[in-house]
């Protein structure tokens, strides 16, 4: 099969990351690109969205920094982070966590030139991180999970940038492997930052990682995201939280750009995480665990073709298209209205590595997941 270069939303210019990828499923109704949720509210997602009207004119009442508290509470406290520092003081409300991402970045980037990133991992955050003019120094994900970090290395860089659960691999970093790297950011006087958007989605992820990171004593950043989690049509927030010794003029970038977020998100985020901490939480994680075993099912006799990430939790599988290529089989895909995403673009630093993997989403119905499951399964025996 021929390789089709991938074009944007207009049809006329080459895709040039992977949100690009994702605008271009946007519309189909087999779009398994973004990571974002798209199947249906639960029951009791359904009573809160029925309850909007009463919770606007709550937000419209009640303090805002009061509403704040509340909502970084309850999130915080849902995913196991019962030492988070308080909204307000040490955790700043963004939209989305690609702000919290541009801040930290505009940040970090007055007080040193260069960052170590996990390799591969979602291409917004190294864009965001090039975009401030950083120098980026990739650090394989196997490295930060199996050892210590050099400390050539640390000594070439301001920041040691990891996304646990990583995009797209599902990969999370042990409470160990925290402590430890906590141990080596505070030696060096580097800035640990973690990306934690994909916590939700794996209870291994939810140790107190707050704890961990006060105890060693570094200068800490993470980036939560309430984003990923539930289907709420993008009303999502991103929370910066940081050490009191971060020593970045967080706050000060942040009020720069924004006043705050809407109370209303604010609202909808804590009742959401209210029904996460009442049994929500579980029943997503089966309900992600039930759509992955149905795509690998039924994909599972299809020569040449494997799921790489066997542990992966979070809420996106990688399949390996063998000895095809991972660009054919999506626009193959595409040619059946089903839209999936070639991965070369997670592999920031060395593209080709992702040459033969396509990421699928699995927040999607039980439906979607069966037809991109047909439709993947005639795809790759066309092209075996
Ligand atoms: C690990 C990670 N962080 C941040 C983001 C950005 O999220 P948003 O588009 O909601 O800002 C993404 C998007 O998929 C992501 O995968």
């Amino acid at each position: 099969m021929l390789q089709t270069p991938a074009v944007s939303r207009s049809g006329d210019v080459p895709v040039e990351n992977l949100t690009q990828f994702e605008y271009l499923a946007l519309n189909s109704p087999l779009n398994l690109a973004d990571g974002h949720a798209r199947q249906e509210l639960t029951p009791a997602q359904s009573k809160v969205i029925g309850e909007l009207p009463d919770m606007f004119a709550e937000a419209a009442e009640r303090p805002v920094a009061e509403i704040e508290r509340e909502a970084c509470d309850m999130f915080f406290t849902a995913l196991g982070q019962r030492s988070h520092p308080s909204a307000g003081d040490r955790v700043l409300s963004c939209y989305s966590s690609s702000l919290a991402m541009e801040i930290y970045a505009r940040s970090l980037v007055t007080g040193t030139d260069a960052i170590a990133l996990i390799h591969p991992t979602f291409d917004n955050i190294p864009d965001i991180l090039r975009g401030v003019g950083l120098r980026l120094v990739p650090v394989e994900e196997e490295q930060i999970h199996d050892a210590d970090l050099t400390p050539e290395l640390l000594a070439s860089v301001g920041a040691v940038f990891v996304t646990t659960p990583n995009n797209p691999t599902g990969r999370v970093l042990g409470e160990e492997r925290l402590r430890r790297l906590a141990e080596q950011c505070a030696e060096h006087d580097v800035v640990l930052t973690l990306d934690t958007s994909f916590r939700g989605f794996d209870p291994d992820a939810q140790y107190d990682h707050y704890e961990v990171l006060e105890a060693s004593g570094c200068r800490w950043v993470v980036i939560e995201d309430t984003g990923k989690l539930w289907p709420t049509l993008e009303l999502k927030i991103g929370w910066l939280a940081f050490s009191a010794n971060a020593g970045l003029p967080l706050a000060k970038i942040h009020s720069d750009i924004l006043l705050g977020v809407s109370p209303l998100i604010l609202l909808l985020v804590r009742r959401f995480a209210a029904d996460a901490a009442e049994g929500g939480l579980t029943d997503l994680h089966r309900f992600i665990a039930e759509n992955r075993a149905v795509l690998r099912t039924r994909l599972a006799d299809v020569p040449d073709t494997w799921f790489v990430d066997e542990h992966s939790r979070v809420s996106v599988d990688r399949l390996h298209v063998g000895s095809r290529l991972g660009l054919d089989v999506w626009s193959a895909l595409r040619s059946h209205n089903l839209y999936a995403l070639p991965c070369q673009k997670f592999h920031w630093a060395r593209p080709s590595e992702g040459d033969h993997t396509l990421r699928i989403a699995l927040s999607r119905s039980p439906l979607s997941i069966a037809r991109a499951g047909q439709a993947l399964r005639s795809v790759l025996l066309e092209d075996g």
